[in-house]
């Protein structure tokens, strides 16, 4: 039997994937908890994919996130068991994956997203599509083009965007960068996929750039820039490689809309997209757990938050207050 508290360290058990359990990113932000306060416990590949989850080690604080391959159920009946301080909520990051209820979340949180209809074929009713040169009509409702198609499923990164007649037509097809590409554009096809479900939603125009919003806890939000993909399908990189970023300030607004977000989905670590226009912005894709790279003054702030994130939840009333 485990008692919390009563001297020993608090132990933050790190279940992830190992390729991001042991990125530089998590290294930075995992170096600057305090040793003499925790001991951090990275579960490995070998541990989460081969035993069951009674057998993974015990921790006090719970900092586990989906990426491609990882257990998620077994994660969720290891949290039910153990009932460690969790930082990302785990049933919630079933909803990201897929993107309807990711839509449906922001929406009852009075977060705006783009204006969109979802087309269920795998449903009965769900999948009626009528096509037209300016926009298209699904299950009754018109989508103006240029639109935006996504596989429902939010891990599916083959978004493809229809161009109306009237401004030449064609598509463009988004996809996981490779090398300097990250999107292609295909003059003579119009029609929409056949086959799938996905969500239909009008383009935002955003004069090219996507704002990325990466929280820790709802009171603290990094904001940068990139180019979008739908531009020309070129990625810009500096001398290192990296993709070139630009420093955001987010609005009061959208200071909000992160709280929100993060509090919605229950992510204390969050990354999201939003689509800024005319003094609005839109929220057109939530990630969960993702860490700004590459940046000194966000390690510092992210380790420190956690932090105290932890150890309030950990140890009510040694921890006075939480820093701004
Ligand atoms: N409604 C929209 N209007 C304009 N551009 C959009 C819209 N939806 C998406 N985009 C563009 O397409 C890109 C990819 O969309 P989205 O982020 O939803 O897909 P994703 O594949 O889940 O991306 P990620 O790589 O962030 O997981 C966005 O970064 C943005 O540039
Ligand atoms: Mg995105």
């Amino acid at each position: 039997h485990w008692t919390r508290g009563a001297g020993r360290k608090i132990i933050v058990g790190v279940c992830a994937r190992e390729k991001k359990a042991k990125s530089k990113a998590m290294n930075e932000i995992l170096s600057r908890l305090d040793r003499k306060k925790f001991q951090v416990l990275i579960f490995g590949d070998q541990c989460i994919l081969q035993l069951p989850p009674e057998q993974w080690p015990f921790c006090d604080a719970l900092i586990a996130f989906y990426s491609t391959g990882f257990p998620l159920a077994k994660a969720e009946a290891y949290a039910e068991l153990v009932k460690p301080y969790v930082l990302n909520d785990l049933s919630m990051q079933r909803a990201l994956h897929d993107r309807r209820c990711v839509y449906d979340l922001l929406m009852e949180n009075n977060i705006d997203v783009p204006v969109h209809a979802y087309l269920n074929r795998d449903e009965p009713g769900g999948g009626r599509l009528e096509e037209f040169d300016e926009f298209i009509v699904v299950n009754g409702m018109q989508i103006n083009k240029p639109l935006v198609e996504k596989p429902v499923d939010a891990e599916d990164h083959n978004v493809y965007i229809y161009y109306p007649l009237s401004m030449g037509g064609g598509s463009k097809r988004l996809f996981r960068k490779i090398g300097d590409r990250s999107s292609e554009f295909y003059p003579d096809i119009n029609e929409v996929r056949s086959q799938g479900s996905y969500i239909y939603e009008e383009f935002v125009e955003t004069q090219g750039t996507d704002v990325k919003v990466y929280t820790v806890g709802p009171d603290y939000g990094h904001a940068e820039a990139r180019k979008s993909p739908v531009v020309d399908g070129k990625v810009n990189r500096n001398e290192a490689g990296k993709e070139i970023r630009f420093p955001v300030i987010l609005s009061a607004a959208e200071k909000e809309i992160a709280r929100k977000v993060c509090l919605a989905f229950k992510q204390t670590v969050c990354g999201f997209d939003l689509l800024r226009v005319q003094g609005r912005s839109f929220v057109c894709d939530v990630n969960g757990w993702s860490f700004v790279k590459n940046n000194r003054k966000y390690y510092d702030d992210c380790g420190q938050l956690l932090s105290e994130y932890i150890s309030a939840a950990l140890e009510p009333g040694k921890i006075s207050g939480l820093s701004a």
